[in-house]
């Protein structure tokens, strides 16, 4: 952590990994911005779960559901109903790089699916795929790869197809992955979604902070920064900042870093980026997948997207 932190933060233009909001706190404000009347990410892709998730799991064949990025998991019910309705001895196995979020969503999804077993997996997606070896497909059914969320647009063009390429590299081919996908919409809609007018946003970005000045053993006057989020309509993304208000020492010991930030000068926490279906296809072939299905809302919101490891024709 120090050493990557070190990297991103010691000349401009500066950044921290969005990885690390996601403490206890970071999940719980995270979990406070899926209810906000702005944050329309969450109820989107909630009611198209509803309508389509039994047909989705069904199609797939699936008995076990592998969710990355899982988070507190709170539309993945509707996806373990439909798991459970169909299976004797369904599984399903979160993968997330926070250790809490996993604890409590499991034991929330067991209190409502007695026959479900949960085979949590904590590990970082960008390099710690690998644990999920130990979970080989099951022998009477599929497994349903999913990453809900838009997470995906959290990463670059390059980190997006990486992360699909170390999935399809562990499908066969009858596995099915389930992507949800927030769409380019007006920027009206895109600048409210990320500036809640109740700050819950503003607090997790800030959250950062925090984080970074326990773990690393460093002062970090959580005061001295303001949430800047924008939508950068070239790059089709959201970009979310921590702008220092004022001439700032930043230092982390733990990393080894004493920075002096200037006044308005910008950290890069994180992008959201939005896409269209043209660019989720180029997206999905990069990472050696091959769209089956895709299912946007009536008001071109969000969309969910099935697909399955792209298969290779001989030439
Ligand atoms: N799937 C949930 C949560 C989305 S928030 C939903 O749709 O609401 C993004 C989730 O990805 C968080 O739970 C966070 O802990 C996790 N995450 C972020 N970076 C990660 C990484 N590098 N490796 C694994 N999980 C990560
Ligand atoms: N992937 C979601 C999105 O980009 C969730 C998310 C990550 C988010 N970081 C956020 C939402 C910060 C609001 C603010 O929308």
């Amino acid at each position: 952590m120090g050493r990557e932190v070190r990297a991103g933060l010691s000349r401009p233009p500066r950044s921290i990994s969005p990885k690390y909001f996601y403490d206890a706190e970071g999940s719980k404000l995270f979990d406070a911005i899926c209810d906000l009347p702005e944050y329309y990410v969450t109820r989107s892709e909630r009611a198209l779960l509803e309508e389509h998730a039994d047909s989705i799991v069904g199609l797939a064949g699936a008995r076990a559901l592998v969710e990355i990025g899982s988070g507190m998991a709170r539309k993945t019910a509707l996806l373990t109903k439909a798991l459970c309705d169909r299976n004797a001895s369904p599984i399903y196995i979160p993968f997330d790089i926070a250790p809490e979020a996993i604890d409590e969503s499991a034991r929330v999804l067991l209190d409502s699916h007695p026959r479900l077993r949960v085979r949590g997996v904590v590990g970082d997606f960008g390099h710690d795929f690998g644990r999920l070896a130990i979970h080989a497909p099951p022998a009477d059914g599929t497994r349903l790869f999913a990453f809900l969320g838009s997470t995906i647009g959290n990463l670059d063009e390059e980190a997006a197809p990486a992360l699909l390429r170390s999935i399809s590299a562990i499908m066969v081919p009858a596995d099915r992955f389930l992507l949800g996908i927030d769409l380019v919409k007006d920027s009206s809609l895109l600048n409210a979604a990320y500036n809640d007018a109740q700050g819950v946003t503003a607090a997790f970005n800030k959250n950062v902070l925090r984080v970074l000045a326990r773990e690393l053993d460093g002062e970090i006057d959580e005061a001295a920064f303001e949430h800047l989020a924008f939508y950068n309509e070239p790059l089709q993304r959201i970009e979310m900042h921590l702008v220092s208000a004022r001439a700032q020492t930043m230092t982390l010991r733990a990393a080894d870093l004493r920075i002096e930030l200037a006044a308005g000068e910008r950290i890069l926490t994180e992008i959201s980026r939005k896409f269209t279906r043209a660019s989720t296809e180029r997206t999905l072939a990069g990472g050696g997948m091959e769209l089956l299905e895709w299912i946007p809302d009536a008001l071109g919101m969000f969309a969910l997207c099935v697909a399955r490891k792209a298969v290779l024709r001989k030439a």
